[in-house]
C-alpha cells in the first residue's frame, strides 16, 4: 500500500509555493513598516499553555489539540504532557514572559509566520496542519499597551496588506467583548437567560453553560441558533471605560479611512479575549470565510504568570489568504516560476561550457534552464517550451571554437549569432524589455 500524507494535511507544490512565498514576503515588508519584528517560538510547547492560555472550555483545548504524554528519556528527565501549538499568540507571551522583554525599551511588536495544528473536520479551506502569519503587540501599560491607538493601527496594517494582496470583497467585524471587569455581570446574566432553555440545546452547549456561558455562541447546530439568537448580547454590559475604549478605536478607523461593520455577537473562540475582536471574511471563500481574526488579550500575561501586560494581535489564515488570491487568478500563479533563458548544450563535451555560461548568466541575476548534452536539438526546443520558456542558447562544439553562441527565439523562429563579449548584454536587455511589455 502507498503511503498518502495524513488526513488533514497535504504538500504545497510550486507553483503555489510562489504565491506562498509572495504573501508571505508582503507581509513581512507591511509589518517592517510598522515596526513589527519577528520571533520563531517552538511548534511543540507544554500542553498547560494552552489549556490555561486558551481555555479548558474552548474547542480548541477540549476536542481539537495533537497532545501526547512524551516520555523521559533518563532518570533525570519527567514525562511531560506535550502539544503541537493550535496557535501562536500563547508561546508569544510565554517568551514575553520567560526572556522578560518588557525590560526591553518601549512596546514589544513581533511577527511570526508558521503552521499550527488543530484537529478539525477537514473541508475546503480548514485543515489539521494550517498555516498563520501573525503580530502581537504587549508590553506594559506604561508603554502604552492599552491605548486604543494600537487596535486601530494594527487594523489599519491589516488593510494596508490586504491592499498590497489585491485581495479584495471583504468586510471587517468589530466587536467590544468587554474587560475582565465586565464580564462577570455578563456572565451572570448569561446563566440566567440560559436557565430553562438550555435543556433544548446540544450536550456542547449543556457542558458550556455551567463551565463557560460564552463560549455557548461557539456553536454551529443550526437547531441550537434560534435560541442563541435571544440570548442578551455583550454590548449591553460594557462599563464606561470599556465603551469608551471601544469609541476610540472606532473613530480613528474612521480617521484612518478603515471600514468595519459592527457585529455584537462575535466573541471568537479563545478565551483570552477582552475588549476589540475582530474577524476579517472574504467573500469568494464559501463556508471557511474567515481570512483572519484577533483582538485584545489584556490579562493573559498575567493567567500565565507573568506581570501585568495588555497586548493586542492577530492571526492570518494563510492557507484562506492564498485560497482568495489564486481564486481566478490560476495564469499568474503559473507564469511566476517560468525561468528565463533554456540552456541547450549540444553535443558530447558540451556540458562543461554551458555549465560556465549558466554560471554566467545566473550571477548576472538571470534565471536560467540548463539542459544536457544528451539531448538532441528538437528534445531540447520541446522542453524550453512546455516550461514557457522562449529564448534557447545553444551551446554546441562550433560555438565553443568560434567563441559565440546560437540564441533562438521560439516564438518567432528566429536564430541568431551572438559573441561571449556580447552576450551577457544581449541577454539582459531581452529580459528588460520582456518584463516591461509582461507588466504593460
Ligand atoms: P483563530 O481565529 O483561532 O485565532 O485563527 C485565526 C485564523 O486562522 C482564522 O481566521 C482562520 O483564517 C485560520 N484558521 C484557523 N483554523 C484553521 C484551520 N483548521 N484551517 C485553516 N485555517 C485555519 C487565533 O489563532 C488567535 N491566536 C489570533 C490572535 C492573535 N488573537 C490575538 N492575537
Amino acid at each position: 500500500m502507498t503511503i498518502k500524507a495524513v488526513r488533514g494535511t497535504r504538500d504545497l507544490l510550486p507553483p503555489e509555493t510562489e504565491l506562498w512565498n509572495r504573501v508571505e514576503q508582503t507581509a513581512r515588508e507591511v509589518f517592517s513598516l510598522y515596526n513589527f519584528f519577528e520571533i520563531r517560538t517552538p511548534i511543540f510547547e507544554d500542553t498547560q499553555l494552552f489549556a490555561r492560555g486558551v481555555g479548558e472550555a474552548t474547542d480548541i483545548v477540549s476536542k481539537e489539540m495533537y497532545t501526547w504524554e512524551d516520555r523521559a528519556r533518563a532518570q533525570s528527565e519527567k514525562a511531560q504532557s506535550l502539544t503541537l501549538r493550535p496557535e501562536n499568540t500563547a508561546g508569544v507571551v510565554r517568551a514575553y514572559i520567560e526572556h522578560k522583554l518588557w525590560e526591553r525599551p518601549g512596546l514589544q511588536k513581533l511577527y511570526y509566520i508558521g503552521p499550527q495544528f488543530r484537529r478539525e473536520r477537514p473541508q475546503k479551506g480548514r485543515y489539521r496542519q494550517f498555516y498563520q502569519i501573525g503580530a502581537e503587540v504587549i508590553g506594559a501599560p506604561s508603554a502604552g499597551s492599552e491605548s486604543p491607538v494600537r487596535d486601530a493601527e494594527v487594523l489599519e496594517m491589516l488593510v494596508m496588506l490586504l491592499n498590497r494582496l489585491e485581495i479584495k470583497d471583504w468586510t471587517l467585524q468589530l466587536n467590544s467583548v468587554g474587560s475582565q471587569s465586565s464580564r462577570p455581570a455578563y456572565n451572570e446574566a448569561l446563566r440566567k437567560a440560559l436557565n430553562g432553555v438550555v435543556e433544548r440545546m446540544c450536550v456542547d452547549c449543556q457542558r458550556r453553560a455551567v463551565t463557560n456561558p460564552l463560549r455557548v455562541f461557539d456553536c454551529k447546530v443550526p437547531e441550537d441558533q434560534p435560541i442563541i439568537e435571544t440570548l442578551p448580547r455583550i454590548s449591553g454590559f460594557l462599563d464606561e471605560a470599556d465603551r469608551k475604549h471601544f469609541d476610540e478605536v472606532q473613530q480613528i478607523l474612521r480617521v484612518t479611512g478603515v471600514p468595519f461593520v459592527i457585529n455584537d455577537r462575535l466573541v471568537r473562540g479563545l478565551d483570552y479575549y477582552t475588549r476589540t475582536a475582530f474577524e476579517f471574511t472574504q467573500g469568494s471563500l464559501g463556508a471557511q470565510n474567515a481570512i483572519l481574526g484577533g483582538g485584545r488579550y489584556d490579562g493573559l500575561s498575567e493567567a500565565l504568570g507573568g506581570p501585568r501586560a495588555p497586548g493586542i494581535g492577530f492571526a492570518i489564515g494563510e492557507d484562506r489568504f492564498v485560497m482568495a488570491i489564486a481564486a481566478g487568478q490560476e495564469d499568474k500563479v503559473s507564469s511566476i516560476s517560468a525561468p528565463q533563458v533554456y540552456i541547450a548544450p549540444l553535443g558530447e563535451g558540451m556540458n562543461a561550457p554551458a555549465a560556465k555560461l549558466a554560471q554566467e548568466l545566473r550571477l548576472q541575476g538571470i534565471r536560467v534552464e540548463l539542459g544536457d548534452e544528451s539531448f538532441r536539438l528538437k528534445k531540447s526546443f520541446e522542453t524550453a517550451e512546455k516550461l514557457g520558456i522562449s529564448k534557447v542558447v545553444i551551446v554546441g562544439e562550433n560555438e565553443v571554437a568560434s567563441d559565440q553562441f546560437a540564441l533562438k527565439d521560439l516564438q518567432s523562429g528566429e536564430q541568431e549569432k551572438v559573441k561571449r563579449a556580447q552576450f551577457i548584454e544581449k541577454i539582459s536587455s531581452l529580459m528588460s524589455s520582456y518584463a516591461s511589455a509582461r507588466q504593460a
